[in-house]
Formats: structure tokens, sequence, C-alpha cells
């Protein structure tokens, strides 16, 4: 069924036309349930995160990034909420261009000339987060009224009390110079695709390792010998074979597996708490992938970080994950625990996603592409961003974006589907076959 002809077999059509824009006293139709806005925010389940919110390391809500263009304002990110906890693996997969990206430098305070944040909140709960809430309170009260208004007065707000209670700060009211100076790289890293692009090609990578340790020396204490010892340590840690070789060679005298791996003892050279890592196996063959995945994994078990992988492909995060958020047109449209989302999949994206994993038990079998193109986000976007694509689209979804519908304690989807009032729409065939033969292996494993 396409887009345009949906919603009747659902018995909703009234949830469209029928009812009128104000979808008001929609009968057994779902326009009616309302209360969604335009952002889709209202009307549905808030966003909790999990079932024990208060332990997040970041809790990030409402978050929007847009970017000025020449031909207008690409609205990237339109209001994301995620909460990361110590010692978990948090998965965000999305197509190209669904804003994967952007939220994530926008976490770290990597921020384009033509962008800029237009909402949200990113609390950062892990060390440190006491002191820089103190010291941005007192910026602010030495700005004074007026001054400080630009640069930091919620903040003051918001730090002075985070700084008597448990202690955070929202790193959005973060200067660039303090997210340079106090998160990025020290409590948050972040490492890309291609490793050239976080190495410098002109220094040994033992001086990369080292520098940011050294630049926080004041506060960390650390002297220049430790440093060299503790880089030492790090590139044992990834898997280096000959870590004192390394510390003196260059990039380029790197293979690509073992310039990721020193990409990766530079991210950890600060112990962070966070590890954000974009797309970190593209440019590797697939075995080096799964060692540097494994590598990660391992790491995570011993220092206790929190990991988040970004990825356009779920079958490289099945192994790993413990989270998984599902990213669409910038927003996210499936949130839950890996077994929830590879298990039991509600959003007919998640299903396209997840078929577009090869199985690699069927032999000769064809790829499934999800058709069409995601959204262009320079044009505003009403209704569900993914009906266009959907065959399980409803009339409803080209009005009114879908608010977000809780399934478990961290389970959360995007789609009028899951209204109460919808028949929802069986799961593709090869999909449920795949997920019970997933299930039958798991069993089977169990067993033995
Ligand atoms: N500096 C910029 N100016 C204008 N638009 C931008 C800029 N940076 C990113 N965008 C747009 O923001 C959107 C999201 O981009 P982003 O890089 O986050 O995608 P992604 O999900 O990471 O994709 P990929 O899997 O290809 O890396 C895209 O439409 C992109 O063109
Ligand atoms: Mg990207």
């Amino acid at each position: 069924m396409a887009a345009d002809d949906a919603g009747g077999a659902n018995g909703m059509a009234g949830a469209g036309g029928a009812n009128g824009a104000g979808g008001a006293g929609g009968g057994n139709g779902i326009a009616g349930t309302g209360g969604a806005d335009a952002a889709g925010n209202a009307g549905g389940a808030e966003y909790a995160g999990g079932a024990d919110g208060a332990d997040a390391i970041l809790k990030i809500r409402g978050l929007e990034v847009a970017f000025k263009t020449t031909a207008g304002t690409v609205r990237a990110v339109r209001g994301i909420d995620l909460d990361l906890r110590r010692g978990q693996t948090f998965a965000i997969v999305g197509e190209s261009g669904s804003g994967k990206s952007v939220a994530a430098k926008a976490i770290v305070g990597i921020r384009a000339r033509n962008q800029s944040v237009t909402a949200g909140t990113v609390e950062y709960a892990g060390a440190g987060a006491g002191a820089l809430a103190a010291s941005a309170a007192r910026k602010a009260g030495r700005a004074g009224g007026g001054a400080g208004q630009n640069a930091c007065s919620d903040t003051s707000q918001g730090a002075g009390q985070n700084a008597g209670r448990a202690a955070s700060i929202d790193l959005l009211r973060l200067s660039e110079r303090d997210m340079r100076r106090n998160i990025n790289g020290r409590r948050i890293s972040m490492i890309f695709q291609d490793p050239m692009t976080s190495l410098n090609p002109t220094m040994p990578i033992g001086r990369q390792i080292m520098e940011p340790m050294l630049l926080h020396s004041r506060a960390s204490g650390i002297s220049r010998g430790e440093a060299r010892a503790k880089a030492l340590r790090l590139l044992e840690l990834a898997g280096i074979p000959d870590p004192a070789g390394c510390l003196r060679a260059y990039p380029h005298q790197l293979s690509g597996g073992m310039r990721q791996r020193a990409v990766i003892s530079v991210a950890l050279a600060c112990d962070p708490e966070i590890l954000i890592c974009d797309e970190p196996t593209t440019a590797l063959d697939v075995t080096i992938q799964e060692k540097i995945l494994r590598l990660i994994k391992d790491i995570q078990r011993r220092t206790g970080i929190c990991v988040v992988y970004i990825t356009h492909d779920l079958g490289v995060v099945a192994k790993v994950a413990d989270m998984v958020a599902v990213m669409y047109a910038g927003r996210i449209v499936e949130s839950g625990t890996a077994e929830e989302i590879f298990y039991d999949p509600r959003h007919p994206y998640t299903w396209g996603l997840l078929l577009a994993v090869p199985d690699m038990n069927a032999s000769g079998e064809r790829l499934h592409a999800i058709r069409g193109n995601p959204p262009n986000l320079l044009h505003g976007i009403e209704g569900d961003a993914f009906a266009p694509r959907s065959p399980h689209a409803l009339k409803i979804d080209a009005r009114r974006a879908p608010p977000l519908y809780q399934i478990s304690p961290t389970h959360f989807a995007r789609s009028w589907l899951l209204h109460e009032n919808a028949r929802p729409p069986e799961m593709p065939g090869e999909l449920r076959a795949r997920i019970d033969g997933m299930i039958a292996q798991a069993l089977a494993d169990a067993r033995h």
C-alpha cells in the first residue's frame, strides 16, 4: 500500500481528511487523540531513557541543530532525547544524512561556523561536572546580569543550582573554549571513520597521545615521564604489537588498522568517561573491523567507560551494543535495548534497516534496500518523515508527526502505527523468519 492510498485499510481514514486538520473528536480515527504537536513531542510518552533515569552521565533532551546555508536552513537534528550510562554501549544507527554525526559533534562541542544549536540540553553529570558548574556560576556572576545573558546566564542559574546538588552541567551552555579545555578529549572523546582525520601526519604517535595528557597536566599533575609511560600502556591496551616503536612512528608508517588503534589510544589518553566512535571501522576491512570492535569492547570492560557507536549498519553493532537508537531525518524513531531492537522491532524504518543487514545464514540471498530516499532537510517536514517511503503509511502521517510511544520501560518508538486505534501491520515475513531463526539459535546456544 502506498502512502497516498494508505489509511482506509487500517480504519483510520477518519484520522485524516474526514476530521479536518484540527482532528478533534476523531471517533475511532487517531487524529482525535490529538495532543501531539507539530514536533510530535506531546501527547505520547516522555522519553525516560531506561528503567532508572537518574544514573545517566549524559542526558540529552530535545537537541536541535540547524545549519544556515545559501539555499536556506538545514534542520539536521530535529529534537533528540538520549540517556548514556557508565559501562554501557550505545549504538546510534541510521542511513547517511540522518544527523548522527551532527548530533555527536554538537555534544562534544565541535561546531561548524554556519551551525547553531537551536534547542535542547545536554546535561553532563560525570567527573568534574561540579567544578565546571561552579566555575560557570562564578563567571556568570562576574559578568553580572546583562553581560552574562549572552554567554551563560541560564548556565549560571542551572549551574549554581546544580553545584549545590548532585553535580551536572548543560554542555550546550559552555563556551567553545571551555568545551575544548574541559570536555572534548578529556571527559568525552570522539574518534572518526578515517584515522587520518584524527591524527596529525607531521607528529609522532607518542607525542599525539601525550599532548592531551600534558595539556591537562595542571589538573592531573602528570609529569612528562608519566605521560610517556601511560602512552606506552595505552598502545599496549590498543593491541599494538610494538608499542615503543609505535610511540616514535609517524601515522603514514602504520597500516590502517594500526592507525585506528593509535587513534583509540589518543582518545583514551585522558581517561574519558564517554567514547564516541563515529563509523570507526568503515574504512577498514571486515576482519580488522571485528578486531577493533572487540578491542573497544575489551577496553570498555576494563575501564567501565560508556561507548557510543555511530553507524549506518545495524549488523556492525549487533554483537556489541547494549542499547540502540535508530535515527531518521534528524530524529530518533525507535530506541531500546539491543534485544528489543533486534528481536522486537516496531518501526517500519527499523525493519528496513534490519532487512538491509546481510543474513549470514542464507546463501545467495538478495540484499534489501529501503526504497526511496531520505527527505531533504532543507524543506520543512510535515508529519512523519518516513511516511513517503513506508509501505505502511497512514493518512495522518502526511499531516502530523507521530508522538513517542512507550512499549516497555526501555523501548520507545515514534510511529502512528503504535496508536491504540491503529491495526499494527505485520512485520515483513522475511524479517519475521530471520528473527525466529535468531531466537531458535539463541535458545539452542543457551541449552549447550
Ligand atoms: N556544515 C554543514 N552545512 C550544511 N549542512 C550540513 C553541514 N553539516 C552537515 N550538514 C547536513 O546535516 C545533515 C546530517 O548530516 P550528518 O553528517 O549528521 O549525517 P550522518 O547521519 O552522520 O550521515 P553519514 O552516515 O553519511 O555520516 C545532512 O543533510 C548534511 O548534509
Ligand atoms: Mg556521519
